[in-house]
């Protein structure tokens, strides 16, 4: 008797479970036919830039008590973290974005949004100057936008630190663009390698696939890769089995050095084994189109540099400022020692500003440049806006109370009122307390190929380092759940599964 009732609660909460997740789609499909448009009596609230920050503020914000603008060159918000997984086709890029669109019809008042990028903030005059870079362009392709709050959350660009051929030969791994760049060039670099007649030495060198930088983008892509090549490539085109490698250069010691030193080793080891070979204390100083030019310390702590030839360079060596945020960094004096991104203070108002915060990596809050941070920013900074919100909803009414109270005819008239009056009070205090921006580490994760992943997680105040298969499993479950829509979710364990049942695609396109 036990065992069927067991079968048929699970049999409902299924049912249950399958009817909630169709509601959910059908309600994602059919927003409100009506949006309350912009209030002129409503103060602009202008959000640069749709990431991680910005999107999560927007998630949160009543738009209600607000005329919000949104402005950025992409009009879809991208789950970074499994975007290595689109470099070789574990997961398509489509089913790690969202486009803003449908997640701005579903907010309670209209959002205007502008595909344009902001190229300069006036401060002085509380504009900013916006331009369309699109392809299509209309008689107006750049205009200003004023506003009364600023949020900034443009996020960063790729560091290169004025290495010469950067920027002309290295592929970066930011955008979905980028993605799709690696995804061709892989395969570009295979099929050139079996250009009949094709000379040894251009094979090596077209078959080298080097990766510079050991942060977490660099290390996951080379996992990516090297499993790219293990499950697919070399089953379908076996002429470069013995021929591919990948090559992982660092500059300091270690890759990884934000996680543990186990995990740093354990890493290390996987690598070996999986045969990427990882070249430590080695920093590039040239590049050119066939190879690139390092420097490294041996043990003896002696310099040499050589030239390492490659058919696909990956550059994946951190942040560095746009030039918007460089140029508004020059307009306020407070700013003048800023170098990693615009400093603000507890409150996520950038120093020297008034009503001007800024989220993510463009803001500089002593926290490392991750979604965690800018996400648990975004939605910090909309919960201090709807609170503001009502603070003047309250001190206006409490306002019209006073003059309501002078007015009462009698005692007990006045006396109703102002307990009315306290009340408010009451609430008005409640409303105001709003503490400073404290960010709470959950841990990081790293994928590492072959079905391995590192975790360093956050505890009980304490930490738990682990690396390995079931590592693995806990790193896809966390990256589903944390993905933007249910629609994401469903995509993208339809890739991984599709990926695994069919091998990825090693078509050029
Ligand atoms: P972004 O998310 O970069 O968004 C910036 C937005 O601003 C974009 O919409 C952009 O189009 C827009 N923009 C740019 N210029 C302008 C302009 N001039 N005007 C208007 N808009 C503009 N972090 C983790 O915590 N965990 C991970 O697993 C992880 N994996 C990652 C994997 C990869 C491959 C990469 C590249 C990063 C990863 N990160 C990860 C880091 C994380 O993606 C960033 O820290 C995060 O995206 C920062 O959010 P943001 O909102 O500041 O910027
Ligand atoms: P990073 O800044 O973390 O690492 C860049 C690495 O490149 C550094 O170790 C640096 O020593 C090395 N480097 C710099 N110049 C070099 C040179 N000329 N030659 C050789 N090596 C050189 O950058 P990354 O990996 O792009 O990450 C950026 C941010 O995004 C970080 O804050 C990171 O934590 C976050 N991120 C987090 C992920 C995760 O949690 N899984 C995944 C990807 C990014």
């Amino acid at each position: 008797r036990w065992f069927r009732a067991f079968w048929r609660l699970t049999y409902l909460s299924a049912i249950a479970g399958t009817g909630y997740m169709c509601y959910g789609i059908w309600e994602l499909r059919h927003p409100d036919e009506f949006q309350p448009p912009p209030d002129p009596s409503k103060k602009t609230l202008v959000v640069l830039g749709t990431g991680w920050g910005s999107v999560s503020l927007l998630k949160k914000l009543d738009t209600e008590n607000y005329n919000v603008v949104v402005v950025s060159p992409r009009n879809y918000f991208l789950f970074t973290p499994l975007l290595p997984s689109c470099t070789v086709g574990t997961i398509e890029h489509r089913s790690i974005m969202e486009p803003i669109r449908n997640f701005l019809r579903h907010k309670k008042a209209a959002v205007k949004y502008y595909e344009a990028e902001a190229t300069k903030i006036d401060y002085e005059r509380r504009v900013v100057h916006i331009n369309d870079d699109s392809d299509i362009k209309g008689d107006v392709s750049s205009t200003e936008v004023p506003f009364d709050m600023l949020v900034i959350g443009v996020g960063a660009e790729n560091a290169t630190f004025g290495i010469p051929g950067v920027r002309e030969h290295g592929l970066f791994l930011k955008e979905v663009g980028d993605a799709q760049r690696i995804r061709n060039r892989i395969m570009d670099c295979c099929e050139t390698a079996t250009f009949k007649d094709q000379t040894p030495e251009e094979i090596q060198r077209l078959l080298h696939m080097v990766v510079v930088g050991g942060g977490p983008t660099g290390v996951e892509f080379a996992g990516e890769l090297q499993d790219f090549f293990n499950s697919d490539l070399k089953k379908w085109i076996p002429d470069i089995k013995e021929k591919f490698r990948v090559t992982l250069v660092e500059a300091l010691p270690n890759v990884l050095p934000m996680f543990s030193k186990q995990l740093i080793e354990y890493t290390e080891k996987t690598f070996k084994e999986e045969t990427i070979t990882i070249r430590t204390k080695t920093m590039v100083k040239n590049v050119t189109d066939k190879y690139i030019e390092a420097e490294s310390t041996g043990p003896d702590g002696k310099k040499q540099v050589e030239k390492i030839p490659y058919g696909l360079l990956v550059w994946a060596t951190g942040n560095a400022l746009r030039p918007l945020v460089a140029d508004f960094i020059k307009q306020i004096p407070a700013q003048k020692d800023s170098r990693r991104g615009l400093a603000v203070n507890e409150y996520l108002v950038v120093k020297g500003c008034e009503n001007v915060w800024a989220v993510g990596d463009c803001a500089v809050a002593n926290y490392a440049p991750t979604a965690q941070v800018a996400s648990q920013e975004g939605a910090w900074l909309a919960r201090m806006f709807n609170q503001m919100a009502k603070t003047q909803e309250i001190e206006s009414e409490l306002k019209e109370l006073s003059v309501k109270q002078e007015k009462a005819p009698g005692k007990e008239a006045r006396d109703a009122v102002f307990a009315e009056i306290k009340e408010l009070q009451k609430r008005l205090r409640r409303v105001k307390q709003i503490g400073p921006f404290e960010y709470t580490h959950n841990g990081s994760l790293a994928y590492i190929g072959s079905e391995k992943a590192v975790a360093d997680i956050s505890w009980l105040s304490g930490n738990i380092a682990s690396g390995g298969t079931l590592t693995y499993l806990f790193w896809k479950s966390a990256y589903i759940n944390m993905c933007f829509s249910t629609r994401n979710r469903i995509l993208v364990c339809i890739d991984w599964a599709k990926s695994s049942i069919f091998g990825r695609d090693v078509s050029r396109v």
